[in-house]
């Protein structure tokens, strides 16, 4: 059935929020190794070279946490909708590869970027992820059909043949010392080539008119290109934070209203980039050191910094994890009211409350919160 009350619109993390995208663990993989990832875990089961699903426990504890955000939201009159996994233990190929498993649909925020009334499909680079569009294609294809301003679109898809990846990359990577690595960051020679543009939708921090595009393990300069010409009204710009494992701007830099983001002190930003923002008069706040995860390290590629993956729910009100008390109390400090929202057992899976959501609406229109240019700002 059409519901005429859909409507895609979302221009930045913050506006009032009315209807989300919430992710699910099920059948979640460890995945196989491809160029562009190497999952080694081998005091949890998954040595390098192996593969398969996550313990079915873990999956069922991320899935009631997932579930319970999802209640969250509902209760405050936000709508949710939910991806349909496929069977993420198959093997997948194109005419160019063949890759033994896929991943997931556990953090939708990696997959699509919502602009305006827009729902863009990331290329992705991983060849797990190449078909995990198909996820979410049965919500994108109900909001095509029901708001007839929407723009759904999909980036090329990527060839992702050898010549994408350089080769061996992760066995040199992993042995260079911290200043080379950081100087392999600062100039993007990390392991993807540009041979085509590739990116990830979750390496986008969007601010109204500013798109913020951090090139990373998993984003190209081409894929900056590209979404700097698919955005010809944008300000789009390419960014670097000082990080080991660049993968995913928002747990290292998260706008959190007009004039506030919220900053992982450990990654630091690029002068250019901070001065670009202080000069509109935005604050640039470093989070607080996150609560310990040890207990959810298990199989996890994922931080602690996902502490600051926070989901606005409006410029005022922010869902924060619920073992995150010290970043909370930073957050009333600066105003904010925190809904606190146990979410530990999903880090596992890809990721925090931002990572597990997708903007389908919020209130809200394109503004111009940087009206001051900056060197190339
Ligand atoms: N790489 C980040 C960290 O571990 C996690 C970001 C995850 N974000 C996402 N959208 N999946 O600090």
């Amino acid at each position: 059935m059409n519901d005429r009350t859909l409507r895609v619109n979302s221009w930045n993390g913050w506006d009032p929020l009315r209807h989300v995208l919430v992710g699910r663990a099920d059948g979640t993989m460890v995945q196989a190794p491809e160029p562009a990832v190497q999952r080694d875990f081998p005091d949890d089961g998954f040595p390098l070279g192996s593969y398969g699903p996550m313990p079915a426990e873990m999956t069922a504890e991320a899935n009631e946490q997932l579930d319970d955000f999802a209640g969250i939201l509902q209760r405050r009159g936000i709508r949710v909708d939910r991806p349909t996994p496929l069977d993420f233990s198959q093997q997948v190929a194109t005419p160019d590869w063949t890759q033994e498993s896929m991943f997931g649909c556990m953090p939708p925020r990696d997959v699509l970027l919502t602009v305006g009334n827009e729902i863009l499909e990331a290329t992705m680079c991983y060849r797990s992820r190449w078909f995990e569009y198909l996820a979410y294609r049965p919500v994108l294809q109900q909001l095509f059909d029901a708001d007839p301003n929407m723009r759904w679109e999909a980036a090329p898809k990527p060839r992702l043949t050898d010549a994408s990846y350089r080769p061996g990359f992760w066995e040199t990577y992993n042995k260079v010392p911290l200043a080379e690595k950081l100087e392999r960051v600062r100039n993007h020679d990390l392991v993807l080539t540009e041979a085509e543009p590739l990116f990830d939708a979750a390496d986008i921090a969007r601010c109204g008119k500013d798109l913020f595009v951090q090139l990373s393990l998993v984003t190209n300069r081409s894929g900056y290109r590209w979404l700097k010409r698919h955005f010809p009204d944008h300000r789009v710009h390419a960014v670097t934070f000082t990080n080991t494992h660049p993968l995913h701007i928002d747990a290292t830099w998260v706008p959190l209203r007009p004039g506030l983001v919220l900053h992982c002190g450990e990654r630091p930003a690029e002068p250019e980039l901070v001065k670009y923002y202080e000069i509109n008069d935005w604050e640039v706040v470093e989070a607080v050191q996150p609560a310990s995860w040890k207990h959810y390290q298990r199989l996890s590629f994922c931080s602690p910094w996902l502490a600051v993956n926070i989901l606005n729910l409006d410029p005022q009100t922010v869902c924060v994890e619920e073992t995150e008390v010290r970043l909370a109390d930073q957050l009333v400090k600066y105003g904010f009211e925190v809904v606190p929202v146990p979410f530990r057992a999903v880090g596992p899976f890809g990721g925090g409350l931002h990572c597990a959501t997708v903007d389908i609406e919020r209130d809200g229109v394109l503004e111009d919160y940087f009206p001051h240019r900056y060197g190339r700002f």
